[in-house]
């Protein structure tokens, strides 16, 4: 690999990185809140980073395409493990953008259950990274 290469990967890692942390990190805090406000900037903060999260995704894709001229070359687990993690930024994406169109008009209860939701989904994304890592 090229150092070029090399470069490109590791500057998409770091934004892929941070955006893990937002998702992950964001969504655990917001179950220990009750503020409706906080609840909402962070709501913010998670589904920016679930978007940064399929955008840096695809990026890693488009890098290897454009090195390659093909896309990664993974099957079996690592295969699976991706899916999961795109299934998981699909339903997150979908699920804060309906958080933040329609949030205020949600009960206590359906609150606490999107953060949960949230919560799993993105503890389930960042464990099938690790997947993906080491079955590619
Ligand atoms: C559409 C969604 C996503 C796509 C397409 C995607 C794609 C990728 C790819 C191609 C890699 C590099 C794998 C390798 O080094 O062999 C990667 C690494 C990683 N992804 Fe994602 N990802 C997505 C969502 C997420 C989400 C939601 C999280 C966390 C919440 C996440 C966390 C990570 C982490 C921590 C790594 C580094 C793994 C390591 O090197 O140990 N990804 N991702």
């Amino acid at each position: 690999m090229s150092e070029l290469q090399n470069l490109s990967y590791a500057a998409i890692q770091v934004v892929h990185n941070f955006g893990a942390v937002a998702v992950v990190g964001g969504s655990l805090i917001a179950l220990k809140l009750r503020e409706r406000s906080m609840r909402r900037k962070l709501a913010q903060l998670v589904l920016v980073g679930w978007l940064t999260q399929a955008a840096s995704g695809a990026t890693f894709g488009m890098t290897t395409y454009y090195f390659h001229h093909a896309l990664p070359d993974i099957s079996g687990i690592a295969t699976y493990a991706l899916g999961i993690k795109m299934l998981c930024a699909t339903l997150g994406i979908l699920m804060l953008a309906a958080y933040l169109w329609s949030g205020e008009r949600w009960k206590e209860q359906l609150l606490e259950t999107a953060w949960i939701s949230s919560s799993v989904l993105a503890v389930t994304a960042i464990s099938s990274a690790a997947f993906l890592r080491w079955f590619s």
